[in-house]
């Protein structure tokens, strides 16, 4: 199976879980006190939804769909406006594998390889903007 379609199945497991954006959030903000004090004025339950759709993108890219959504993400993210710097998307990927490996019950290892390609070709987008 190739990287985007092992992502997506996945993804839909992990969207089928009550509890996988919320765990998400909780390992994120604890990952490093620069995080916590990005979100410390947001609405997280707002945030959680805004997080579903922004995975999906990513995905998305990956699978050839422009890159339109993820460089507005690039400009909202950037050193004018949120001034997300990139180190700390690799904070992001490490808390989002980490729960991917709690709620999908069905993980096989290449399963996280293939995120990983994923997330990554997004991203790179998203930093470029920085
Ligand atoms: C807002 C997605 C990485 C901090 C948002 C929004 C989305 C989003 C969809 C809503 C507003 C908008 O569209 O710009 C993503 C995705 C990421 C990512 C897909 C990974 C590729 C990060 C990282 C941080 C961060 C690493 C670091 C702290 C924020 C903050 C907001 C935000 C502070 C605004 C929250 C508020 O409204 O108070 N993100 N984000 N994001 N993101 Fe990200």
């Amino acid at each position: 199976m190739n990287d985007t379609n092992r992502v997506m199945q996945s993804y839909g497991r992990c969207c089928a879980s009550p509890r996988f954006f919320d765990d998400f959030y909780a390992t994120f903000l604890a990952s490093s006190p620069a995080i916590r004090e990005k979100f410390a004025r947001t609405d997280m339950t707002a945030q959680k939804q805004l997080l579903r759709a922004g995975i999906l993108n990513l995905v998305l890219f990956a699978r050839g769909m422009p890159d339109t959504k993820l460089r507005a993400l690039g400009q909202s993210h950037s050193r004018a406006q949120l001034d997300i710097h990139p180190e700390l998307y690799d904070l992001w990927i490490d808390a989002l594998l980490e729960t991917i490996g709690q709620h999908d019950e069905d993980l096989q290892q290449a399963d996280l390889q293939a995120w990983r390609a994923v997330l990554n070709k997004g991203i790179d987008v998203i930093k470029a903007a920085y």
